[in-house]
């Protein structure tokens, strides 16, 4: 099963939702769906604070359900894709919201000496990043790439929980113009087809 986590605000119209249906129509195979950007989990409060803390109990507490959920589709995924924008060079909050119900101490990550050991065994996993400006590389026209703050946090969340096969699709510039959107959605497409072959 390919887990798909959509992170746009956007719906239809998000150009990392429309890669990252391409993607998952090219990967094949059931899927389940999880439109974060019309339904972002919970914030982390008060209640989930104190449950990661607490001694393991036989029944998930009530605070934990959502995050229980969340990991039981990582745990039955054999790949996931993350398709999301670039919101001020990081993730966007309903991401960063799944991300803090997933990567859970003593569930799906272990804190030892040698530092945190990732319980969830390994899967492919495709980030698809659309941004309005150029965060690999200077743009064409030169402007200094902008700082990323976003690939590098998925990848460390994800290789904290064990997940270590991470690729990056990119879709850069797409707010500039049609197109310099055009020329990202075949780059990503390109880069797709290098991926899968
Ligand atoms: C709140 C907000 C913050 C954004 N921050 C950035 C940014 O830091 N860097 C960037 O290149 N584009 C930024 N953008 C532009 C989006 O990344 C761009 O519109 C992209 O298409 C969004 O992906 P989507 O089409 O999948 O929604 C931002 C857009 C919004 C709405």
């Amino acid at each position: 099963m390919i887990l798909y986590l959509s992170c746009s605000p956007r719906g239809e119209i998000s150009f990392s939702r429309r890669m990252g249906d391409e993607l998952v129509a090219r990967l094949g195979g059931p899927v389940v769906t999880r439109d974060l950007g019309r339904d972002p989990p919970p914030w982390i409060d008060a209640g989930y604070s104190a449950a990661i803390l607490a001694p393991p109990m036989p029944d998930v507490p009530p605070a934990l359900t959502v995050s229980e959920t969340l990991i039981r589709e990582l745990e039955a995924a054999d790949r996931v894709v993350i398709a999301t924008p670039m919101h001020n060079f990081g993730v966007p909050a309903p991401l960063k919201a799944w991300v803090d119900q997933v990567v859970r101490i003593n569930r799906t990550f272990r804190s030892t000496p040698e530092g945190k050991i990732g319980l969830l065994r390994d899967i492919p996993a495709y980030l698809v990043v659309a941004s309005g400006g150029w965060f690999t590389g200077p743009s064409p026209a030169g402007t200094p790439a902008q700082p990323d703050f976003l690939t590098g946090y998925i990848r460390t969340v994800l290789e904290t929980i064990g997940i270590r096969s991470l690729h990056i699709i990119a879709m850069e510039g797409v707010t500039r113009g049609p197109e310099m959107a055009d020329r990202a959605v075949a780059g990503a497409r390109a880069a797709i087809g290098r991926l899968l072959g």
